[in-house]
């Protein structure tokens, strides 16, 4: 039985930061662990101008300063000019399309997908990969299978331009990885875990309530082997989107799980039940090296078998899972 296990460079490739006091609580909790991740524009108002850009970078580089952590910046998806994305390409790594009213803070977003091809065709051109908050607003169970058809559609009206569906929640989304090659995923520690059942089948339970919701037992299935299969085009994106404790335990509840701190304690705990401990590696950096394009920090995590127990809270942020025990802890970073 492997007790120690040592993991190069882990990338989280959707993550929340926030901005002011949430930033200075979340982003030293990711940049400890993480070496890298992709940071979502939706703060209030986006990130979708260079002066927005250029300050929010310096307010991350600030608080996450002393880790070795490289913050892979993005904008939100408006219409932009071929000169504002020239300018802005060097600064960013993606950027993020949100449906308008999607999900937390997209208000912003494209109301109709064909607004969005000038800046999509200029996008693939120029190189700039594109990730997509994808679902409709049809009924919540079947917002992302609907979905998968516009997927399937971008994907093929831009076959050079590198798609990520983030957070995907069903088998048929992991289907549709295979059919085009410039589609890829990312999957959250949630979703790996949890259905529906978790979030209104007993009690509800806020901490588990994030947008996509959770789906049915055969989507976690799904996710998973793709994910303990470490799928190539697939890597690990937590998601983790902290909300204070008074917006996700009232009445219209805020959509998010808090998961950052300790995702890869989770995941080695998942991996190594499953018996595919060897594959943790690929499905949280490697794949995500390869497909991103990323380089190494040169960051080494060492996990060791020993029970490691969730916080009740993170200052006023209560994280999903709180109080679960895990079987892995970390013993040192490097
Ligand atoms: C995210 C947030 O709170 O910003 N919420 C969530 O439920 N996942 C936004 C998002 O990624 O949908
Ligand atoms: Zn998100």
């Amino acid at each position: 039985m492997t007790d120690r296990i040592i993991i190069k460079d882990p990338f989280d490739m959707h993550i929340h930061f926030r901005e002011g006091e949430m930033l200075d609580l979340v982003a030293p909790l990711s940049a400890e662990t993480f070496s890298g991740g992709i940071i979502m524009p939706n703060l209030v108002p986006p990130v979708d101008n260079i002066e927005r850009l250029d300050n929010y970078i310096s307010e991350i580089d600030n608080a996450v300063k002393g880790y070795n952590f490289t913050p892979f910046m993005t904008i939100f998806f408006k219409k932009y000019s071929r000169e504002f994305l020239e300018l802005v390409k060097g600064k960013i790594r993606a950027i993020k399309l949100y449906p308008a009213g999607a999900t937390t803070n997209s208000d912003e977003g494209i109301k109709e997908i064909e607004d969005a091809f000038d800046t999509l065709r200029i996008m693939e051109e120029l190189g700039i990969p594109l990730l997509v908050h994808g679902e409709t607003h049809g009924f919540v169970m079947d917002r992302e299978q609907e979905f998968l058809g516009i997927y399937d559609h971008l994907a093929t009206e831009f076959p050079k331009l590198m798609i990520v569906m983030e957070h995907i929640t069903t088998a048929a989304a992991v289907e549709l990885l295979d059919k085009n090659d410039n589609l890829f995923a990312t999957v959250t520690l949630q979703h790996l875990c949890i259905t529906l059942d978790d979030v209104i089948g007993g009690l509800m339970q806020p901490h588990n309530f994030c947008k996509p919701i959770a789906k049915r037992p055969e989507d976690k299935s799904a996710l998973l082997n793709a994910a303990l299969s470490a799928h190539p085009k697939l890597s690990f994106g937590s998601d983790s989107a902290p909300h204070p404790i008074d917006k996700k335990e009232s009445a219209y509840c805020s959509a998010g799980c808090f998961t950052s701190p300790f995702a890869l304690q989770y995941l080695a705990d998942i991996f190594e039940s499953n018996g595919k401990l060897d594959n943790l590696q690929r499905f949280v950096s490697d794949n995500a090296m390869i497909n991103y394009n990323l380089s190494s920090n040169n960051k080494t995590v060492t996990l060791v078998r020993g029970e490691y127990t969730i916080p009740e809270k993170y200052g006023n942020v209560v994280p999903f899972n709180s109080g679960k025990k895990l079987n892995w802890k970390i013993e040192e970073v490097s």
